[in-house]
């Protein structure tokens, strides 16, 4: 695990006693956050909590922590509310604490080989210094976690960014096929597997960002287009910077040296334009983008095609077939999966995860929402779920049930919010 300054943790813990039961870590989450994140929640409660190398910095800058994925992270700052909070990052900038993400490296002569194995990107044709997202693949095709691979100089090595909640999943999983790997088809060009520990990880996000990020380096920002990484000077320390986002608005992934973090973080967040933002904010941006939360929208049983991700898939993936999980993906992207991924825009009341959806004449069930909020861009209730095939297209009425009554609902398309890439 990604586990950041273990002996100010333990130093903490023998003072106070469990760290869950410190006040600045409660355990109490409103409402309103998505049920993924009240689950992770009562998971965590029994273990104390890790905490990124900014948690410090949070707490000093009024950060209202919770527990999520086993960390502890802010859900938002002060008394600024989430909708607020969420159209500053809209219409300005925003910076989000992601260093409970897993970030790790993957080298070695056959590094590429092993990773082609592992998923189904073309990860072969990538660009030096050009990222994609991914899926990890269980032998049944099934989606272990979503992931950011990046290719850096060459096709030795890799960056890889993976979701907190699926860090002992996904350990696993790498270890025992890297011990594979290592032992037949990578024996005598094996595969090295490094976790950058204590390192912190920020998005900065927003149609401000690229100014911000701008005036803390000489790097020449506006060369760096959506999906590219690089390696940039900021403040004086070397920090791995990719282009992208998971809120639909153009923005970077910082990955910043352990000793450099606060300080780095803290001149990102007060530069102007810019607001912290907490995870409350983060879950309906990326909602409104059309992003899958692991957890909620993705699981094992589900597959890429399944999840609207079948993008993912190479072209010359799909002829070789080379890679773990390759023959339901290959039946689905032939037949047409079983239930597909939609988006719905549902009148009168939010569903929430769990709400079941049914044709329109609400005699029968054909689906079920895995995430919902009121979007706070659009003024709308929207929500991400699974159907049955053939309930997937554009404009198809439905209904959704939410507590004891009927809401109608129409399938969109996603985003809902349209995306504003730097390309
Ligand atoms: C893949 O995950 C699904 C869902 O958990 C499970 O049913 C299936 O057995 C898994 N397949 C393998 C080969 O592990
Ligand atoms: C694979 O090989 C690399 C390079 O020799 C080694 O560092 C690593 O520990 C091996 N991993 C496994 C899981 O065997």
């Amino acid at each position: 695990m990604l586990s950041a300054r273990p002996n100010t943790i333990n130093t903490v813990k023998a003072a106070l006693g469990p760290i869950s039961r410190r006040p600045a870590a409660a355990n109490t989450v409103p409402a309103f956050v998505s049920p993924v994140f009240r689950s992770y929640a009562s998971a965590g409660i029994t273990e104390p909590l890790q905490r990124t190398p900014l948690y410090d910095f949070h707490i000093k800058h009024g950060g209202k922590m919770v527990p999520f994925a086993g960390w502890s992270m802010p859900l938002s700052y002060g008394d600024v509310g989430q909708v607020a909070s969420h159209n500053h990052v809209r219409s300005s900038a925003g910076l989000f604490d992601v260093s409970h993400m897993i970030q790790q490296t993957f080298r070695g002569p056959s590094a590429q080989a092993f990773l082609s194995h592992l998923c189904p990107t073309s990860v072969a044709s990538l660009q030096p210094y050009s990222s994609s997202l991914s899926v990890l693949l269980n032998e049944s095709g099934g989606i272990i976690d979503d992931m950011i691979i990046t290719k850096h100089g060459s096709d030795n090595e890799f960056y890889v960014v993976t979701n907190a909640g699926r860090a002992r999943e996904d350990g696993e999983w790498f270890s025992v096929q890297l011990r594979e790997w290592n032992a037949t088809k990578g024996k005598g060009k094996e595969v090295e597997w490094n976790k950058l520990e204590g390192y912190g990880l920020v998005a900065l996000q927003g149609p401000k960002a690229g100014e911000v990020l701008q005036s803390l380096t000489s790097y020449d920002v506006p060369s760096l287009k959506f999906g590219q990484a690089a390696y940039m000077d900021i403040q004086g320390a070397k920090c791995h910077v990719a282009r992208g986002g998971y809120t639909g608005e153009d923005g970077f992934e910082i990955s910043l040296p352990p000793d450099a973090a606060v300080t780095i973080a803290e001149k990102i967040a007060f530069s102007p334009g810019v607001q912290l933002t907490g995870l409350g904010a983060r879950d309906s941006l990326r909602l409104e983008a059309g992003m899958c939360l692991y957890g909620n929208d993705l699981d094992e049983t589900i597959s890429p095609v399944e999840a609207g991700l079948a993008w993912v898939v190479g072209k010359d993936r799909r002829a070789a077939g080379d890679f773990i999980g390759s023959s339901r993906v290959l039946r689905e992207l032939k037949e047409g999966p079983a239930r597909r991924r939609i988006g719905l825009e549902v009148l009168g009341s939010p569903a929430r995860q769990g709400a079941e959806i049914f044709t329109d004449d609400g005699l029968t069930q054909v689906g079920i929402v895995t995430s919902g909020i009121p979007s706070p861009t659009l003024g709308k209730n929207i929500a991400m779920g699974y159907v049955q095939n053939g309930y997937h297209k554009k404009n198809t009425q439905l209904k959704v049930k939410v507590r004891k009554n009927m809401r109608d609902a129409v399938v969109r398309g996603m985003p809902f919010v349209p995306a504003k890439y730097y390309r």
